[in-house]
């Protein structure tokens, strides 16, 4: 009979060791990363004429002292991010071309997730990680606010830098997910004439939806600190105010990553204002994660993302006061308990989010 193991069992020898050292040094990944977005070093080999470039030309092009790019290099192409090529002409010199993992970290590209790495990295977001045991304690106080002393929304409204941070991190994010959508899951628009974003940041998710559906009325809406610093955008109309109090009157109400950031009594506050903006004919479309209950049934795809749902529930725990991720039993709960009944779930292909439509 085959010996049983335990979860956290290894076979190897010392792999366990191994295993605790990935968690030891676990924030060396996240640094040397977002040292190579500071660096720019994925532009750099993106704008080489040839595929590949020498350790000597990507430090002239940084400006860098290539010793030490040499480290950074041979660390980050140890983690797939980056990819070392094998040259004949450049005396054994190593060279490096970029992957697909890599040209997430370029800044101006079109799917690109810099920005959101670089809130999640900034030494604001991480210092409320250090907080995070505090939390747990019974009437622990919120990571955030043990940190900085308020919670993050008081805090991105009297700092315009964290504030942008933020907008252009979930910018980032929205832009990747709406095109996703509008491809894959536009069906939730169908037979709707105007959408209003509540918490939309600024509007880069209704600028994509209006990009694809002309025919729609966006409206993106936020607290005026944040629309007030919103790009101008063809087809979309920003009004500043409070979702706690009202929400512009559209046939869909739509709600990405803003529910998660909050505890099920807000959430239910807000999706009422919401119920009111869109009366008896209009529909909610909610973009947020769904974590699994039990051991689950998830698809191929849905499983690689899995993870991430948890990571994220970490997240609002160090990041906000109450917010969650919620199981499918617990959004249906406060989406219910607002006044929505029939509901239901798609999932959203290449997200962790997946959508949610209800109806009055
Ligand atoms: C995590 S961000 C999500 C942004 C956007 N929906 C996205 O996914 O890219 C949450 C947004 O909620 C907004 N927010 C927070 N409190 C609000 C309030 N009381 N009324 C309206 N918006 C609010 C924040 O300013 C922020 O833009």
């Amino acid at each position: 009979m085959g010996e049983t193991k335990e979860i956290g069992e290894f076979d190897g020898e010392k792999e366990e060791e191994a295993v605790i050292y990935k968690y030891i040094f676990g924030f060396v990944e996240m640094a040397a990363v977002k040292c190579a977005i500071e660096l720019n070093i994925a532009e750099a080999i993106e704008s080489h004429h040839d595929a590949a470039i020498t350790l000597s030309q990507l430090s002239s092009a940084l400006n860098c002292e290539a010793s030490m790019l040499h480290r950074i290099m041979r660390f980050l192409t140890r983690c797939n991010i980056f990819r070392q090529v094998s040259t004949t002409t450049h005396d054994g010199e190593p060279a490096y071309s970029n992957t697909p993992l890599s040209r997430l970290l370029i800044k101006k590209s079109d799917g690109s997730m810099a920005a959101l790495f670089m809130l999640e990295s900034s030494p604001v977001m991480v210092a409320s990680w250090h907080n995070l045991s505090a939390r747990v304690r019974a009437n622990g106080t919120s990571s955030f606010e043990k940190a900085h002393g308020k919670d993050v929304w008081a805090y991105a409204q009297a700092s315009a830098e964290h504030s942008e941070l933020i907008n252009e991190a979930m910018a980032c994010d929205a832009r990747r997910v709406m095109r996703e959508i509008v491809e894959h899951c536009r069906e939730a628009f169908e037979g709707v004439g105007s959408v209003v974003d509540v918490g939309g940041g600024n509007g880069t998710a209704m600028r994509v939806l209006a990009t694809a559906c002309p025919w729609l009325r966006c409206i993106n809406f936020d607290v005026p600190h944040v629309v007030s610093a919103a790009p101008e955008m063809e087809g979309v109309e920003h009004v500043g105010g409070d979702m706690f109090v009202s929400v512009p009157k559209a046939d869909a109400a739509f709600l990405m990553w803003v529910l998660h950031d909050w505890g099920d009594e807000e959430c239910i506050g807000i999706l009422k204002r919401c119920r009111e903006a869109v009366g008896e004919k209009g529909r909610l479309i909610i973009a947020e994660a769904v974590i699994e209950e039990g051991q689950g049934t998830m698809k191929e795809e849905g499983k690689k993302l899995k993870d991430v749902g948890l990571m994220l529930d970490m997240v609002m725990m160090a990041h906000t006061n109450i917010g969650k991720e919620r199981t499918e039993r617990e959004w249906e709960y406060v989406i219910k308990e607002a006044g929505f009944t029939t509901l239901s779930l798609r999932h959203i292909p290449s997200s962790v989010k997946s959508l949610i439509i209800a109806f009055p």
